[in-house]
């Protein structure tokens, strides 16, 4: 039977069934559609309890008399060991979204509470304690200290938390071994290649053993290969550490290793 002949018998079957109501029909559609893509996507849909937890959260720059509003009303939730990407166009406000989640930021609305602490309500002090013990970031440009070893670099955030030196540098290594960087320890950043530097901010970003990864373009800045390896990096850390992992890409192929993408488009969530 010809193609045409098939799918026009399936239509007429189709609106029978919905006694003739073709937007009934047409909804029936719509919902088997989103159960195929849903069946379709091998994901991990989120049960354990909530760990980072955003409220009609707004966030507006002010620039001379200028006024950017690159977040508004935005809420959701990530579960405790869920790998989240945030994606969307440039400037539609995913950095200032992982920044405010990760404290570095203030709102100008909304709450954010991270791990049962609300941030909006913590003094500068008590926040900048509660980013080092709990959350580790990656940036798409490292951000390792030009002038200090690989062993020192990674100890950084250990001296911010006032962990004893013997526990720190023995935590590095473990560290610097896990991210296949054992051998490099004595190098200094410019010695060690881009996919080697981003391994190692990963590295120091475990060092303190953080509930929360929060990574902003991880793979900007490496090649494909380079690039797949970070998000095998990432996906092992969280098997080994129960780590909840969010990254921002523009990369469909590393969205598409998350368990849910959450795509931004100007400040808002788009549905
Ligand atoms: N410190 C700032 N001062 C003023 N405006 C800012 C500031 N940071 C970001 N913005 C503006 O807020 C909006 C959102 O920026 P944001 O950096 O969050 O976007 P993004 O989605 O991360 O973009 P990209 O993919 O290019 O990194 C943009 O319009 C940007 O120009
Ligand atoms: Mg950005």
């Amino acid at each position: 039977m010809p193609k045409q002949i098939d799918k026009k018998i399936w239509a007429e079957q189709l609106l029978a069934a919905f006694d003739g109501n073709i937007d009934a029909a047409i909804d029936a559609l719509r919902q088997a559609e989103s159960a195929v893509k849903q069946a379709r996507k091998p994901k991990v849909m989120p049960t354990g309890p909530v760990l980072v937890s955003v409220e009609n959260l707004s966030k507006k720059y002010k620039v001379g008399r200028q006024h950017v509003q690159a977040l508004n009303s935005v809420s959701l939730d990530i579960h405790e060991g869920e790998f989240v990407a945030f994606t969307g166009p440039s400037g539609s406000g995913k950095s200032t979204l992982l920044q405010l989640i990760g404290g570095l930021d203030k709102p100008s609305e909304g709450t954010i509470t991270v791990d049962g602490k609300n941030l909006t309500k913590l003094s500068d002090r008590h926040l900048s304690k509660f980013r080092n013990q709990t959350i580790g970031f990656v940036f798409q440009f490292f951000y390792l200290q030009p002038f200090l070893r690989l062993e020192t670099n990674l100890e950084v955030p250990g001296m911010f938390a006032r962990t004893k030196r013997r526990e720190r540098t023995q935590t590095a290594a473990e560290l610097a071994d896990a991210v296949g960087l054992k051998d490099r320890l004595r190098h200094l950043p410019k010695e060690l290649s881009g996919g080697q530097m981003q391994r190692a901010a990963i590295a120091r970003a475990l060092l303190n053993r953080p509930k929360l990864i929060l990574a902003d373009e991880p793979t900007g800045n490496l090649d494909s290969t380079n690039g797949t390896a970070i998000i095998d990096l990432f996906e092992q850390v969280r098997k080994d550490f129960g780590t909840t992992i969010i990254i921002v890409t523009h990369d469909p192929k590393v969205a598409a290793h998350a368990d849910r993408e959450i795509v931004l488009e100007d400040g808002e969530i788009k549905l």
